[in-house]
């Protein structure tokens, strides 16, 4: 966990192929269910979603229940962007304890509110395939073009300034709460986010061997 932009997606795909388990996104979910023509869910999710809103949580239970029930999150899984508020740890609670699983550690993420902004106002996305880019830190090889599936790259229509703002809002408000509930089950981990990203993984898979 950690606020908009702070590199939960960039290290979590990394520490996909580090772990062997799939890399789970509530926000790459709700954006594949966006551009999905024709679909029920999409113009729902697109008013919260593009306002910096939460989408409710018992939307988000269900989509978490269906992904975390599939054969592939058996050995385990990287939660990005889940649980939200105090309602989705108890979803999610209710999830593992059908599966027979628990949480074996919270990791959350800290950069300065300035690298934030500069972090999302150069951030890239691949609309097709979900890679992340930046202009200035992990720019693709060539402007504009997806290094992974050739598409073009666009800014995430969240990543305005004035939606930004309410995102942080969010994250403080509701978000923060869900931090200090992991604290007290004593299985928070801060970790500093801040210097070049293979830094923040080394940081991330030692806090990993840390509870
Ligand atoms: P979501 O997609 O989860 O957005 P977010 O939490 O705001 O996080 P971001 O994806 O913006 O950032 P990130 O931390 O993954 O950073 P990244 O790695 O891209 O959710 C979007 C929306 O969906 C929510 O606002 C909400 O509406 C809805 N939603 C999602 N989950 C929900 C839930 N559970 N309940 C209800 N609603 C939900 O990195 C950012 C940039 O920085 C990139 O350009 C990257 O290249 C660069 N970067 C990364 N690491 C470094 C580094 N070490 N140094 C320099 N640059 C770096």
């Amino acid at each position: 966990m950690g606020p908009p932009g702070v590199g939960k997606g960039t290290q979590a795909a990394q520490m996909q192929a580090l772990l062997g388990v799939p890399h789970v996104s509530t926000g790459n979910i709700l954006r594949v269910a966006i551009q999905q023509e024709g679909s029920a869910l999409g113009p729902e999710v697109r008013r919260f979603v593009e306002r910096g809103r939460l989408v409710p949580d018992g939307l988000m239970g269900d989509l978490i229940a269906e992904r975390l029930e599939r054969k592939d999150s058996v050995a385990g899984f990287i939660l990005d962007g889940f649980p939200r508020t105090l309602e989705q740890v108890d979803i999610l609670d209710g999830v593992l304890g059908r599966l027979g699983l628990e949480l074996d550690r919270v990791l959350m993420l800290k950069v300065p509110e300035a690298e934030i902004v500069r972090r999302l106002s150069g951030r890239r996305t691949c609309p097709k395939c979900g890679s992340v880019f930046h202009l200035e830190s992990r720019p693709p090889a060539t402007a504009g073009v997806c290094d992974a599936c050739g598409a073009e790259l666009v800014q995430r229509p969240d990543d305005t300034e004035r939606v930004i703002r309410e995102r942080m809002k969010v994250y403080a408000d509701q978000t923060l709460p869900v931090a200090e509930a992991y604290r007290s089950r004593g299985l928070l981990i801060e970790i500093d986010g801040f210097g070049e990203v293979d830094a923040v993984r080394a940081r991330l898979t030692s806090g990993l061997g840390k509870v």
